[in-house]
C-alpha cells in the first residue's frame, strides 16, 4: 500500500496540521432576549440555558460575553404592549431601542445587530401589516420595517437584520437609511428564509407565533434551493452587505451553494429548534457536548462565514478548557 490516508491522522499535532475548517469564536453572534420590566434573568423554558433578560440585566450578560471572547450580539425584544401595526418596534422607547442604549452605554466593544421585524410587536403575530382579507400587505409593510431600522440605528445599533421575507426590503431600507444620513451602516439580509418548523421554540421565547394561518405567503418553501439563490441575488442587488440562510442544518446544501455563488459573506442561523434538541439531548447525557462543536463545525464546512448561535458560549467555554 503506497497511499494511507491514516497517517495524516496519527496524533493531535498532524492532525492540526492539516484540519481544512476551523470554528471561531470570532465568527459567532449570539441573541438575546430583551423583555420589560426590571430585575429579570429567566431561563426560557423552550431554549434550555438561555434567558429572558431586562435592560438593567444587561450589565452582567455583556460582561460575561467579553469574558468569553464573545463580541457579537443580534437583539430580539419581547414587548409588553402589542397591536395591529406593531408601534412598539419603531418607538424610541421601544424594549429594543432601550437595551441598544444600554449596551453602547456598557461598553464599546461590543457590535450589536439588531433583527429588524414585527411579529413579536403586531397583536396578529405576522410579521407586517395585514390587508382585510389577512395577506401581508408587501408594499405598506416596506415602509414599517425601514422605520423600525432608522430607530434602531438612531439609538446606536451598529448593523440591522431584517428577517421578515417581504420582497424589496433591502432596496427599502438601504434607500431609507441612506436618506438619512446613516450610509455605513450595513445590512445583514435574511435573504433565504425557510418557512421552518425549527422556529417553535423561538416563538414561545419570542411570544411571536401567529395567532392565525402561517407564514408560508412569505417565508420560502423547504423544497426549494433555486429560489434560494434568486432572493440572495436580489438582496446583493438591493444592498445587502451579508445574506444569510436560516435555519442551518437542515440547509447545508444552500448554505453551499449560496457560498459557492456569491461573493459576499454568508451568515447561517443555527435556530432554536436546532439549539433545544442538541442541548436537551447533551443535558441529559444522551450525547457528548462534542456533538456541538460537530454540528456547527458542519455550518462554517458548508460555507458560512458567520454563524448565529445560541451555543456561543457553550463553544467559548469548550475553547477555554
Ligand atoms: C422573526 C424571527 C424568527 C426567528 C428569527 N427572527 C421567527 C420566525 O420567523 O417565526 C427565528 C429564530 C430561531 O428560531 O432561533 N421573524
Amino acid at each position: 500500500m503506497i497511499k494511507r490516508p491514516r497517517r495524516l491522522r496519527g496524533s493531535e499535532l498532524i492532525r492540526g496540521l492539516v484540519r481544512e475548517t476551523k470554528l471561531e469564536v470570532e465568527n459567532l453572534v449570539y441573541p438575546l432576549f430583551i423583555v420589560e420590566g426590571e430585575n429579570i434573568k429567566e431561563e426560557i423554558t423552550s431554549l434550555p440555558d438561555v434567558y429572558h433578560l431586562s435592560v438593567d440585566k444587561l450589565k452582567d450578560e455583556v460582561n460575561e460575553l467579553l469574558d468569553l471572547g464573545i463580541k457579537y450580539v443580534i437583539l430580539f425584544g419581547v414587548p409588553n404592549e402589542k397591536d395591529e401595526y406593531g408601534k412598539q418596534a419603531y418607538s424610541d422607547e421601544g424594549i429594543v431601542q432601550k437595551a441598544i442604549r444600554e449596551i453602547k452605554n456598557i461598553s464599546n466593544d461590543i457590535y450589536v445587530i439588531t433583527d429588524i421585524c414585527m411579529c413579536q410587536y403586531t397583536s396578529h403575530g405576522h410579521c407586517g401589516i395585514l390587508c382585510p382579507n389577512g395577506y401581508v400587505d408587501n408594499d405598506k409593510t416596506l415602509e414599517y420595517l425601514s422605520k423600525i431600522a432608522i430607530s434602531h440605528v438612531k439609538a446606536g445599533a451598529d448593523m440591522v437584520a431584517p428577517s421578515d421575507m417581504m420582497d424589496g426590503r433591502i432596496g427599502h431600507m438601504r434607500n431609507t437609511l441612506d436618506k438619512e444620513g446613516y450610509v455605513n451602516i450595513p445590512i445583514m439580509s435574511y435573504s433565504a428564509k425557510y418557512a421552518s418548523s425549527f422556529y417553535g421554540p423561538f416563538r414561545d421565547a419570542a411570544h411571536s407565533a401567529p395567532s392565525f394561518g402561517d407564514r408560508r405567503s412569505y417565508q420560502m418553501d423547504p423544497a426549494n434551493i433555486n429560489e434560494a439563490i434568486r432572493e440572495v441575488e436580489l438582496d446583493i442587488e438591493e444592498g445587502a452587505d451579508i445574506v444569510m440562510v436560516k435555519p442551518a442544518l437542515s440547509y447545508l446544501d444552500v448554505i453551499r451553494k449560496v457560498k459557492d455563488s456569491f461573493n459576499v459573506p454568508v451568515a447561517a442561523y443555527n435556530v432554536s429548534g436546532e439549539y433545544s434538541m442538541l442541548k436537551l439531548a447533551v443535558k441529559n447525557g444522551l450525547l457528548d457536548e462534542k456533538a456541538i462543536m460537530e454540528s456547527l463545525i458542519s455550518i462554517k464546512r458548508a460555507g458560512a462565514d458567520i454563524i448565529i448561535t445560541y451555543f456561543a458560549k457553550d463553544v467559548a467555554r469548550m475553547f477555554k478548557k
